[in-house]
């Protein structure tokens, strides 16, 4: 699906695009939308649903009926929000697994019982995400921001794909950020390990990367029956947004949006039939926008192809 003429020029112009993040953006295009289809028999893996849009991801999906994997780090707040979801919507058919997805043996373990626990995978949602202020490296010697948003999802997904593959028709949902707009991908300082760490730019170019990562996924799986998306939530008023920029909170505050009003994308991916066979875009409120705005943010298929090298050989 391409961005229609309109979303092009917003996106273009940045502050038009930008008005799209608040909850006025969302006010204004989400008054013709249709109702979901149900979900029942779909198997959803859903990382980041203790908090947030993914906590509001998987409430909307339970309404739907899906059958949700919640991955979290935490197990008091997995088990609780398995409680109090699956008590509100109504449905039984909700689990959790462990994993701190910042450390790749860990994702690497989760898949393995992911894949032993489900013989189909219809939907995996790649949510969890945060912004560091100050530089930190994992336990395994990678750069947090890097490993918690990228390789994570990198190592989950590619871990997944046979599963993904055997339960076509089968989706890939990326959850970005509109702020991937301003960064490009820096190759050479992948880790930021040159430099002046810089926490907003550091997450920013790492949503650059779920975006690219996610059109080679796009193509690479072409004709399998998976799909691959990305989207970004607009603005939303989440915990993990009080913690990481207050002062843009306190700026912005009435024009959030709610975090159910941020995850509606996520649901819409994953549940609407006319996703079945899209691959490959980029998503706001239900509609496809451009990835590249700014020069110099794009990657050439060399440099993807050394990114997707470098990313292997972090995760082995
Ligand atoms: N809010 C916005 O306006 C906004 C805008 C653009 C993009 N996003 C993106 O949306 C996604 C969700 O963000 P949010 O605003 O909902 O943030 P949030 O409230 O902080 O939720 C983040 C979720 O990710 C989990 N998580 C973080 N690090 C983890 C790790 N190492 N291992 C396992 N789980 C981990 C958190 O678990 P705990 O509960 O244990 O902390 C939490 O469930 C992120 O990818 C973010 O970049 C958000």
């Amino acid at each position: 699906m391409k961005p229609s003429l309109l979303n092009s020029l917003a996106d273009r112009t940045v502050v038009g695009g930008m008005a799209g993040f608040t909850k006025l953006g969302y006010a204004l295009r989400s008054g013709k939308w249709n109702q979901l289809p149900r979900m029942e028999g779909r198997t959803v893996i859903l990382t980041g649903a203790t908090s947030g849009l993914g906590r509001a991801a998987a409430e909307q999906l339970a309404a739907l009926g899906a059958h949700i994997v919640l991955v979290a780090r935490n197990e008091v707040k997995a088990a609780r929000a398995v409680e109090e979801i699956g008590a509100s919507a109504d449905n039984p058919n909700l689990s959790y697994e462990i994993a701190d997805l910042s450390l790749t043996h860990q994702v690497a373990a989760l898949a393995d019982r992911l894949l032993a626990a489900h013989s189909e995978i219809h939907v995996l949602i790649n949510n969890a995400g945060a912004l560091f202020e100050e530089r930190q490296e994992t336990a395994e010697g990678i750069e947090l921001t890097l490993a918690t948003n990228v390789l994570s999802g990198f190592v989950l997904t590619n871990r997944l794909l046979p599963r993904l593959q055997e339960s076509a028709p089968s989706r890939i949902i990326n959850v970005s950020s509109g702020g991937m707009y301003t960064q490009g991908v820096s190759l050479g300082n992948l880790q930021w390990d040159k430099g002046e760490y810089n926490g907003a730019k550091a997450y920013a170019r790492t949503k650059r990367i779920q975006v690219i990562l996610t059109e080679m996924w796009s193509e690479v799986l072409a004709e399998t029956g998976v799909t691959a998306n990305a989207m970004h939530p607009g603005w939303a008023d989440t915990p993990g947004l009080e913690v990481s920029l207050p002062a843009f909170r306190r700026l912005i505050g009435p024009l959030l949006r709610s975090a159910a009003q941020g995850a509606d994308t996520i649901t819409w991916l994953a549940a609407s039939l006319d996703m079945t066979w899209q691959s490959g875009g980029f998503y706001l409120d239900r509609q496809p926008h451009m990835t590249n705005v700014l020069p110099g943010t794009d990657l050439t298929p060399d440099q993807r192809t050394e990114l997707w090298r470098m990313l292997t050989k972090l995760s082995e």
